[in-house]
C-alpha cells in the first residue's frame, strides 16, 4: 500500500511517497540514491545501514519507513561541511587509517555520531561499546577506535551541519 511520509532528511523537508512495508534502508538506497548508507546483511547484525533517528542510532534495514513520520534522518551524506570539508569523524578516519574498502565506513562514523553527541568524551571501552553493533571485516578495531577518540578529543561537542544542531 502506498502513503504519504513527511520528514526532514539531512536539515531538509522532505515529503515522499513510499510503500508502508519498506524499510528506511530501502526508502534512502533505493528511492532517494543516498547510497551512502550501506546494505549489509539486511537483518540488523553488521550495522553497515546504520543511520540517526532524531539523533538515535538505528539499524536502517530493519527501522519500519513508517515510523520516520515526523522524524528526523541523517544520513553519512549529512555530515561534512557545505563547504565541501570533511566532517571531524570522517577526518579522523581518514587520519588514523580506519578505513580500508569502507564498506562499514559510513555505519561506524554515524554510530560514533550518535555515541559522541551523547557522550562528548568517552573512554576506550564506551566507545567500543558504542559500536559494538558495527562489524568491519578490514581494519581490526584499534584505528577505528583511535579514531573515535581523537574526533572526541579535537572537537569536544562534534557539530552536525544540515541538522538541526542537536
Ligand atoms: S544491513 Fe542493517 S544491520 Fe546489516
Ligand atoms: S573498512 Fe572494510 S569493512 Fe570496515
Amino acid at each position: 500500500m502506498k502513503k504519504m511520509i513527511s520528514f526532514v532528511l539531512n536539515g531538509d523537508k522532505m515529503e515522499v511517497e513510499v510503500e508502508t512495508h519498506w524499510s528506511l534502508l530501502h526508502l534512502l538506497r533505493e528511492r532517494l540514491e543516498l547510497t551512502g548508507t550501506k546494505s549489509g546483511c539486511e537483518r540488523g547484525e553488521c550495522g553497515a545501514c546504520t543511520v540517526l533517528v532524531d539523533g538515535k542510532a538505528v539499524n536502517s534495514c530493519l527501522f519500519p519507513v513508517m515510523e520516520i513520520e515526523g522524524a528526523r534522518v541523517t544520513t553519512i551524506e549529512g555530515l561534512g561541511r557545505s563547504s565541501g570539508e570533511l566532517h571531524p569523524l570522517q577526518q579522523a578516519f581518514v587520519d588514523h587509517g580506519a578505513v580500508q574498502c569502507g564498506f562499514c565506513t559510513p555505519g561506524m562514523i554515524m554510530a560514533a555520531k550518535a555515541l559522541l553527541d551523547e557522550n562528548p568524551h568517552p573512554n576506550e571501552e564506551e566507545i567500543r561499546h558504542g559500536i559494538a553493533g558495527n562489524i568491519c571485516r578490514c581494519t581490526g578495531y584499534v584505528q577505528i577506535v583511535r579514531a573515535i577518540s581523537a574526533a572526541s578529543e579535537s572537537s569536544g561537542q562534534v557539530p552536525e551541519v544540515g541538522g538541526e544542531g542537536d
